[in-house]
């Protein structure tokens, strides 16, 4: 279908962080972004510092009704949705019995249930079934992480809402197919530790150390990633590729993934002190 409107795209979680870089280069794209985090305040700020029509809105994407309200208001003032992104997440440190039921379900609420909310609610858009849409297919992109594929001892409920949005994603592209609906694609991206103010006060805790214990990416590596897949949608693409490659083989072969885990975390507590001398890259 040909449009004459301009593009439009929604992130979640974009008040700062990889969100926030996201949709700066959704805007460097020419599309009208909307900016939304639970955040009223980082939100607008990193609207306003994006500019080129940049709009925010509160979304607390474990509130299907919010979703959909702010999906409604984009389509209202542009009729489409071209690209949502489900960036919004939660990483709390400690195994699964250390955590109180709260964080367990805080865990699989925003980054699991979020990520479903916001892509039934765009999905809904882009086929011209939500109020006021006109459909014509879209792209929605899903991060999720290296933590998605394999196990992450430390992280383990962070882990099960990744692989849930992995299981999710999967299972609806195919759903879609299925329905004959060729024009909608979903992609996730898995990255390895990136450093924003996720990680920012994890280097002193043993239980983060798996985070560290690869490539410490910036954000601009995942927002090139977001860029390729923005140019050419792809189910799964992990950052580093040779990361995602270790990662799968451990999932593949749990008895090995277990096995490499202890020296994994004796790189992860090496990496978090040499990171902790040398003051950590720089925080922006
Ligand atoms: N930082 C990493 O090491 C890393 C690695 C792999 C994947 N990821 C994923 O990348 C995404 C972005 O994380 P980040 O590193 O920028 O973290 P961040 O903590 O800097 O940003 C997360 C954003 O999500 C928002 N948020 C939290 N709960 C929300 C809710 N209920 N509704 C709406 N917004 C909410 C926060 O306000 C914040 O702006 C997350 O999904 C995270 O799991 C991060």
């Amino acid at each position: 279908m040909t449009t004459t409107r301009q593009r439009t795209a929604l992130v979640t979680g974009a008040g700062r962080g990889l969100g926030r870089d996201i949709a700066a280069l959704l805007a460097d794209r020419g599309y009208q972004v909307t900016v939304t985090d639970l955040d009223a305040e980082t939100a607008a700020a990193a609207a306003a510092e994006i500019g080129r029509g940049a709009t925010s809105a509160v979304v607390d994407v474990r509130d299907h009704a919010q979703v959909e309200q702010a999906r409604d208001t984009l389509v209202a003032e542009s009729g489409g949705i071209d690209v949502w992104v489900n960036n919004a997440g939660v990483l709390l440190t400690g195994s699964a019995w250390d955590q109180s039921a709260e964080q367990r379900k805080l865990h699989l609420d925003v980054n699991t249930l979020g990520t479903i909310n916001g892509s039934v609610a765009a999905i809904d858009a882009m086929r011209g079934v939500s109020p006021g849409s006109r459909g014509g297919g879209g792209h929605i992109i899903n991060i999720a992480s290296l933590a998605g594929i394999s196990a992450v001892p430390g992280e383990a409920v962070y882990a099960a809402s990744k692989h849930a949005v992995m299981g999710f994603s999967s299972s609806t592209t195919a759903d879609l197919r299925l329905a004959g609906v060729t024009d909608i694609d979903i992609s996730c991206i898995c990255p390895d530790g990136i450093w924003t103010p996720m990680l920012y006060d994890k280097l002193e805790d043993p239980r983060a150390a798996l985070s560290f214990s690869g490539v410490l990416l910036q954000p601009s590596d995942v927002v090139r990633a977001v860029g390729k897949v923005l140019d050419k949608p792809r189910p799964v693409t992990a950052i580093p590729a040779w990361r995602g490659a270790i990662s799968r083989l451990g999932a593949a072969f749990p008895r090995l993934g277990a096995a490499a885990m202890p020296l994994m975390e004796k790189q992860g507590r090496r990496a978090q002190k040499k990171l902790l001398r040398t003051n950590g890259p720089t925080r922006r």
